[in-house]
């Protein structure tokens, strides 16, 4: 049997990110890259630089800023993909190039309309190709496990022999049970000649809802390296979710005898990171992050919790990261403490950027005496993750009430100008949203708009969260404020500024989806 040390390969950054509503912006890529550092993953999957200008800036300037992690970046079997791969990731301190092809008959038929001695022989050119910039090359069978064992292996046992370095199994729809995944991994293990040389990985899809059993049964029948994401995020149903993986790993050291390099306690500043960033908060009832996964309602349970944790507690919220109190501080809090406190949540900014968030925490303390860290994750979120905006909100007035028309003032920054317009509408928040469409010239369309709560009392911070659609593009704006509407026209900006990104950095959908092999 292989050795007993897992390889965590996190794939929020690719896999993660090229699902809808999950965009992310250069910048914001590689804050996630380096909280996914400190957070301790082998292998970070940066994204696939064919597919967009803004994906290849990302994967490249990544590639730079990390240290202690391998950079991979994804292409197809493509000269162009996997130099393009190349020039991204090449000033990377280790670096990887991740080449997928499809071997499913229902892909090679349907969709890619080619053979399967076409596909063996794209596979095994394209391995060679990025062999010869790198030694370090992953190959992914995709629709692995609705394809034909015989011609899987071969495949696998053809690229191995070309130099792969890492094969990776994809359960690219999420189909397999978890003994029939573990059936396959045991056959190629026991068919693939050479199958030694190269490091076992598996890619487990979730749409069953059975990607992390997938992925722990493959570990128990000899896979090394697991695919995963922050927060479960991926294409439909997302990829199995990091944090799962590696928390049974934790917890069941009696059946599950593996090491990962993990530090479990920024899991959880690492999964709110995400959903700031991304605007995409976790169900509450998900499994070790979610905001229910550690509170314990019914009597009985309280009861237990009370006279011994390890009644109703299999994992401790303290090993993931969750502090037993989030009041943190207030408005004679000092820069130091400030810095502390955003560093113990996940967020290493520069001297500038403490000082800009600063700013914002001195003004909210003065309104609002307890400053949680919900608080603190808002400050981060409009002061810096947004910072680098095309649209800028500048100014807001709204008059409403019984006794008149609701009308917003507004005032934004495109990117040197200013420019300012008012608009009616049936209610102040419609009337800002109306004035920043006319101001902005946008043609998207409003999918939702939801208002909550940050923290508890009247005091609170409410969070804003809308969706828009505009050419295809899907994306998530949050906004938080004391002011909710100050928070819905933030919300709205934050969207807008998203799909300015996305036209500026267009995707190259079909490279996305696959689907171009020419
Ligand atoms: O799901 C999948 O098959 C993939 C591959 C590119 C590994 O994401
Ligand atoms: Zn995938």
């Amino acid at each position: 049997m292989p050795g007993d040390r897992v390889i965590i390969f996190d794939t929020t950054l690719r896999d993660g990110e090229q699902s809808p509503g999950f965009t992310m912006g250069i910048d914001e890529k590689l804050m996630m890259a380096k909280q996914l550092e400190r957070l301790g993953v082998d292998v970070i999957e940066a994204g696939f630089p064919i597919s967009s200008k803004g994906d290849f800036e990302a994967v490249r300037k990544i590639a730079t800023e990390i240290q202690e992690c391998e950079i991979a970046a994804l292409a197809r079997t493509k000269k162009d993909d996997i130099e393009h791969a190349y020039r991204a990731i090449k000033d990377a301190a280790h670096h990887r190039i991740h080449i997928f092809a499809s071997t499913s008959d229902i892909h090679l038929v349907h969709q890619l309309k080619k053979t399967r001695e076409e596909v063996l022989k794209m596979a095994v050119e394209a391995v060679k190709l990025a062999k010869s910039y790198t030694q370090n090359v992953e190959f992914s069978p995709m629709d692995a496990t609705r394809s034909d064992r015989n011609y899987l292996c071969k495949v696998i046992e053809s690229v191995i022999e070309a130099g792969t370095t890492t094969v990776n199994i994809p359960d690219t729809v999420g189909y397999s049970m978890p003994w029939e995944f573990a059936s396959l991994i045991r056959h190629i293990r026991q068919n693939v000649g050479g199958v030694e040389k190269a490091v076992l990985s598996v890619h487990c899809h979730n749409d069953l809802g059975l990607a992390t059993s997938n992925s722990l049964i493959a570990v128990l029948e000899g896979a090394r390296q697991v695919e995963c994401t922050i927060n479960g995020i991926g294409e439909r149903a997302g990829n199995a979710s990091l944090e799962e993986v590696v928390m049974s790993i934790k917890a069941r050291q009696d059946l599950l005898h593996f090491q990962t390099s993990i530090r479990s306690e920024q899991i959880y500043p690492t999964s709110r990171l995400l959903t700031k960033i991304t605007g995409v908060n976790v169900q509450p009832n998900k499994a070790i992050v979610g905001s229910n996964a550690f509170s314990h309602e019914s009597g009985i349970h309280q009861d237990g919790i009370l006279k011994h944790r390890l009644t109703y507690e299999i994992v401790t919220p303290e090993s993931v990261g969750i502090s037993k109190s989030s009041l943190v501080l207030g408005k004679h809090s000092g820069r130091h403490a400030f810095q502390e406190r955003l560093q113990d949540i996940g967020f290493t900014l520069s001297e500038e950027q403490v000082e800009q968030a600063f700013q914002r925490f001195k003004i909210l303390a003065d309104k609002k005496s307890e400053i949680f860290d919900e608080d603190m994750e808002a400050i981060v979120t409009e002061t810096v993750i947004r910072a680098a905006d095309k649209y800028k909100l500048t100014g807001l007035t709204v008059v409403c009430g019984t006794a008149a028309t609701p009308t917003a003032t507004v005032s934004l920054q495109v990117n040197e100008t200013s420019i300012k317009g008012s608009e009616f509408g049936d209610g102040p928040v419609d009337a800002a949203f109306k004035a920043i469409k006319n101001l902005t010239g946008t043609k998207s369309r409003f999918l939702s708009y939801s208002v909550n709560s940050i923290t508890g009392g009247t005091d609170a911070q409410g969070e804003v969260t809308v969706r828009l659609e505009e050419n295809g593009n899907i994306v998530i704006g949050q906004g938080a404020h004391e002011d909710i509407i100050m928070a819905s026209a933030m919300a709205y900006l934050n969207a807008l500024n998203k799909l300015a990104y996305l036209e500026k950095n267009p995707v190259n959908r079909s490279a996305r989806r696959h689907a171009s092999w020419q």
